[in-house]
């Protein structure tokens, strides 16, 4: 979906915003955003190079959101179609936060809104076993989700239980992360953690006790 910025708002690239539409809301993450004016690109060049002068014209931020949730009532669940014309955009809240459900047990970090910190983020442990992937652009974060959400395993021992295989062999030191820290750096690491190396003539894999 895509929708127009008031000139006043603060928006940032990945934020959540909410979109009233009837007796439904929207959820929706902002992945890109455009700045243009009505002139076309010739006007443009011209007005740019200060050869003419053009106006009235209007000026506006485009911004595109992915929909990934749509709530009725009390019910949430994918989106069946996208918001109105018109619908009004709205940053999310601490309330859209609690709506989201993004707490839980092991936690991975705090839903920013702008400048504002809301709600805590994170994953149930029943969801452990649960099949789960990560996505993300290059140097989004996924090896820095991937070590907090390892040190929340750790932290929750016995009740949580990992294997973990290190392939790139960044989780243990935290290679190429910085600040560099890893596994080894967590407070438990000696205590609860067994850690085998194909480069010590070990077996190539490391899991919690
Ligand atoms: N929550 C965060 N807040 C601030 N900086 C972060 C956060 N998460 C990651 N970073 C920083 O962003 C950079 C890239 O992070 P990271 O290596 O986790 O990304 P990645 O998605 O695994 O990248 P790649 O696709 O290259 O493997 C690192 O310098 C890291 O310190
Ligand atoms: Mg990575």
């Amino acid at each position: 979906m895509a929708f127009f910025l008031n000139k006043e708002v603060n928006l940032s690239f990945g934020q959540i915003v909410r979109i009233d539409s009837d007796e439904r809301s929207f959820y929706a993450r902002v992945v890109n955003a455009e700045s243009s004016s009505t002139l076309d690109t010739i006007e443009q060049l011209r007005e740019a190079e200060g050869r003419e002068a053009y106006g009235p014209y209007s000026a506006y931020r485009s911004v595109d959101a992915i929909l990934f949730l749509e709530k009725r009532a009390a019910k949430a669940r994918s989106p069946t179609f996208n918001p109105d014309y018109r619908d009004k955009v709205y940053t999310a809240s601490e309330e859209d936060c609690s709506v989201l459900k993004l707490s839980g047990a092991l936690e991975l970090g705090r839903l920013r809104s702008g400048e504002q910190l809301l709600g805590s983020a994170g994953i149930s442990i029943e969801a452990i076993p649960l099949m789960m992937d990560m996505f993300g652009m290059t140097g989004s974060g996924k090896t820095n989700t991937e070590l907090i959400l390892n040190a929340q395993i750790i932290d929750r021992s016995p009740e949580t239980v990992a294997i973990i295989f290190d392939f790139a062999g960044q989780l243990l030191d935290g290679k190429g992360i910085k600040p560099q820290k890893g596994l080894k750096d967590h407070a438990l690491f000696h205590s609860k953690v067994r850690y085998y190396s194909a480069k010590d003539k070990k077996w190539p894999w490391a899991c919690t006790r």
